[in-house]
């Protein structure tokens, strides 16, 4: 087999850049371990920025996501019960977020790259990269029983934190950089409505707490909790308990109801660079992973695959390298914002089990700052709604 382009996963990474390569008149393969099924059930992140919805949008796969996807112009603090504003949409000239589900994102995706004649290949097994820094690369997988080698011009890696690619990449050619949080989050989805018209992140001496949504009549929450819990310490009961306390005021109403998908999940700082290693590119969680507070992974992928696509083109079309040669250094420059920006979200928000009465009193005093401060407040929406491609 050959193609222009391999992409390694079916996430948004892969996805969303097979879609920009279909309108770009690039060929594709993109090859997924997992079955079609257990790529749209995984439960993720759920807040897209503006310039995704505009990614979306391009590669045409925005109908649902204008019909259904939920615009906030704001969201909450709730610091020991009690409630503040962040006023987004007025603090960043009329930016808003849109509150749409990743697996809404993968489907919608799926759908077009099968209608579009993508060829995407779900439980591709075992796909090995091969001559990564040669101008014949290759990648090797099995489907249906059948060994196949597709040769190609370039492979992309957005088979996420735990896939193929990256390591791919000589050790001596790549530096990583890593934080791990001593907790985890617990989320669970229920179809109860929302606790509240917007978000509200928590900051409580037990611990952060979530409130988000998936729909007006399906509810998404989050607790920090030990990376040492285990999900039958926390049955239903306990979490609506939990979450009561830890986001007191916005939790006012607050209706319960039975999970329909519970689970607990570390929190990773994490950069891998260069994103590029010749003709193998990472994009997504390949190459970066961002703690959830600051609603970043999916954006971050977005942003990815839309620098590559635009290099791709350059490369393709006007046979010019300069895009390839500054897609690393331009991806980076955003991740790390963001890796910071989530960096920070967390730090603000947590209980930290090392944290002393120093510690603490420095959080409670940057919310009130925050609280009291346009400027503060400035700086904070404009990370949440996303920083400018460039
Ligand atoms: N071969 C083929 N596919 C693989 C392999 C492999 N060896 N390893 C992993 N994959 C697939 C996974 O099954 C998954 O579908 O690659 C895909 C990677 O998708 P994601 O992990 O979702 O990563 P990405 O597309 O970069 O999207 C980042 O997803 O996980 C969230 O929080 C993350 O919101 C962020 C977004
Ligand atoms: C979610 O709805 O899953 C979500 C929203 C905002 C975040 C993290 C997760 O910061």
């Amino acid at each position: 087999m050959r193609t222009q382009v391999a992409i390694i996963g079916a996430g948004p990474a892969g996805l969303l850049l097979s879609q920009l390569l279909h309108i770009a008149k690039i060929e594709c393969v993109v090859l997924e371990r997992q079955d079609r099924a257990y790529v749209e059930a995984r439960v993720r992140a759920g807040v897209l920025e503006p310039v995704t919805v505009d990614l979306l949008g391009r590669v045409g796969v925005d109908a649902r996501l204008r019909r259904q996807g939920l615009r906030h112009d704001g969201f909450n603090f709730a610091v020991d019960g009690e409630v503040f504003r962040i006023d987004m949409a007025q603090l960043t000239g009329g930016l808003h977020v849109t509150v749409y589900g990743q697996t809404e994102v993968t489907r919608d995706l799926i759908d077009a790259a099968l209608e579009r004649g993508t060829p995407l290949f779900f439980e591709a097994q075992d796909v090995a990269l091969h001559d990564v820094d040669s101008a014949g690369p290759y990648v090797t997988f099995g489907a249906e029983g059948q060994a196949h080698r597709l040769d190609c011009d370039f492979i992309v890696g957005c088979d996420g934190f735990h896939g193929v690619s990256r390591p791919a990449i000589p050790e001596s050619a790549r530096r990583t950089f890593q934080r791990d949080y001593d907790f985890g989050w617990l989320g669970i989805l229920a179809d109860v409505p929302p606790c509240g018209e917007e978000l509200t992140y928590a900051n409580h001496e037990h611990g952060f707490a979530l409130a988000s949504m998936r729909s007006p009549t399906r509810s998404r929450y989050y607790l920090q909790c030990g990376l040492d819990e285990h999900l039958d310490a926390w049955p239903d009961e306990r979490i609506w308990d939990e979450l009561a306390v830890r986001l007191g005021q916005s939790a006012v109403g607050m209706i319960r109801g039975p999970s329909i998908e519970k689970g607990i999940a570390p929190l990773r700082s994490f950069v891998s660079e260069p994103m590029r290693y010749g003709r193998l590119f990472l994009a997504g969680d390949a190459a970066h992973i961002v703690p959830p507070t600051g609603a970043k992974g999916l954006n971050l992928a977005a942003s990815d695959v839309a620098f590559l696509s635009e290099a791709l083109v350059g490369w393709y079309r006007d046979h010019a390298d300069a895009g390839l040669e500054g897609y690393s250094a331009r991806s980076l420059s955003r991740v790390w914002k963001a890796e910071r920006f989530s960096w920070w979200l967390t730090g603000l928000t947590h209980r930290f089990p090392d944290m002393d009465p120093f510690a603490r009193k420095m959080q409670l005093a940057e919310l009130s700052y925050i609280r009291g401060s346009i400027a503060a407040q400035t700086t904070l929406a404009e990370n949440y709604v996303g920083l400018p491609l460039d």
